[in-house]
């Protein structure tokens, strides 16, 4: 192995041999260095500061040189360095490069191989189904409106004419936050079992004329089954203002009807009970897959109840300081999925909560 020789001749020409050898024993070394520690070991025989060959190169030739000679011993040993620090650094870049080459040498790419393909989502039938809505509404001037789907229990229920212990409290079976008990009862909070509670916050945030829908997502403590879910979706309308007749409720939601399920679709209107709405109605519509004939998704009967609906009682008006003598309006609150069942000829309501991508395909 090549050390660093000492120099009985400082002529041009024994240096020129000198420096020669060093370089050739250099770059012997650098090719026969394979692998990263090999290299390190290298580059740190030769440059090391302490020791290194090229140190050595200083103390053995320069340091020793007579004094006359020092000057062009000097330049020589100075341009020999850099030569051999440009020598050691190529090398290294050149290792660098030799692994990576090694390394794509074991690796194939086909680029002929199909990319793997990202399905563009889709909207979700509720909520095209819950967006085909508010574009009806909205076309007829509603606005939007949201609110919390944690609710106390005056929004779900006081300020909507049901009275604490009010028996219309048990159509709605009500998941309750716990941990309430030390707060006055209107202050409890319980995950609002409608959109209703909208209502109030509207009324209470806008001077009359309103007219807004409210969609949004409701919870109710019942059993999962084909057309029960504890958690669904409501759309809520409210429209009030001077001189509003139960004439205006059938002709909106009959338009409102007709524009989702066609123009041959006829509604019919039935008693029903709801504490916040006097006289309150159960929507039907003719049954849109027979005509109403009667079959299978009518249960033979020609018709399909669809929503709630009715005038909003003058005690609610109460509630939000409205004057119930001048002013008069209408409520409805439908099932969003029920509507994308009927859209969309889907006979289990579970299907829209599975998350299951053969089902979900269908509506791209
Ligand atoms: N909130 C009622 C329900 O969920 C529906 C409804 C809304 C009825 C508005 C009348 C007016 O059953």
């Amino acid at each position: 192995m090549y050390t660093v020789p000492k120099l009985e001749d400082f002529s041009p020409a024994a240096l020129d041999t000198a420096a020669a050898d060093l370089l050739a024993a250099l770059k012997a070394e650098a090719a026969a260095a394979s692998g990263a520690e090999a290299f390190a070991e290298f580059r740190n025989r030769w440059m090391a500061r302490k020791n290194g060959l090229l140190t050595q190169v200083n103390e053995l030739w320069l340091k020793s040189a007579p004094g006359p000679a020092k000057r062009e011993v000097g330049q020589r040993v100075n341009s020999l360095k850099q030569e051999a620090e440009a020598l050691v650094t190529a090398a290294e870049a050149e290792a660098a490069t030799g692994a990576l080459r090694a390394k794509l040498a074991g690796e194939r790419v086909d680029i002929s191989l199909p990319g793997i393909a990202r399905p563009l989502g889709v909207r979700h039938p509720v909520l095209r189904t819950l967006d085909e809505l508010i574009s009806v509404f909205v076309k007829m001037g509603y606005s939007v409106a949201e609110g919390p789907e944690v609710e106390t229990d005056y929004y779900n229920f006081e300020a909507l004419n049901f009275p604490p212990n009010h028996p219309a409290r048990d159509t709605q079976d009500t998941l309750f936050v716990s941990g309430q008990e030390a707060k006055a009862q209107r202050d409890r909070l319980l995950l609002r079992t409608h959109t209703s509670p909208v209502q109030i916050r509207t009324m209470e945030n806008l001077k009359p004329p309103v007219r807004v829908i409210c969609p949004g997502k409701v919870h109710r403590n019942d059993a999962p089954d084909a057309t029960h879910s504890p958690v669904f979706h409501q759309l809520e309308g409210l429209c009030v203002d001077t001189n509003i007749t139960f004439g205006d409720l059938k002709g909106t939601l009959d338009h409102a009807m007709k524009s989702m399920f066609g123009s041959a679709v006829k509604t019919s209107f039935r008693p029903s009970f709801f504490p916040f709405t006097e006289p309150s109605v159960e929507v039907s519509i003719s049954c849109p897959f027979c005509g109403g004939k009667g079959c299978r998704p009518c249960k033979q009967s020609g018709w399909i109840e669809l929503l709630g609906a009715g005038m909003v009682d003058p005690n609610v008006f109460g509630f939000v300081n409205y004057d119930a003598k001048k002013l008069s309006g209408f409520a409805f609150g439908m099932g969003v999925e029920r509507l994308a069942m009927m859209t969309y000829n889907v006979d289990d309501i579970q299907q829209f909560f599975y998350g299951d991508m053969r089902f979900l395909e269908q509506f791209a």
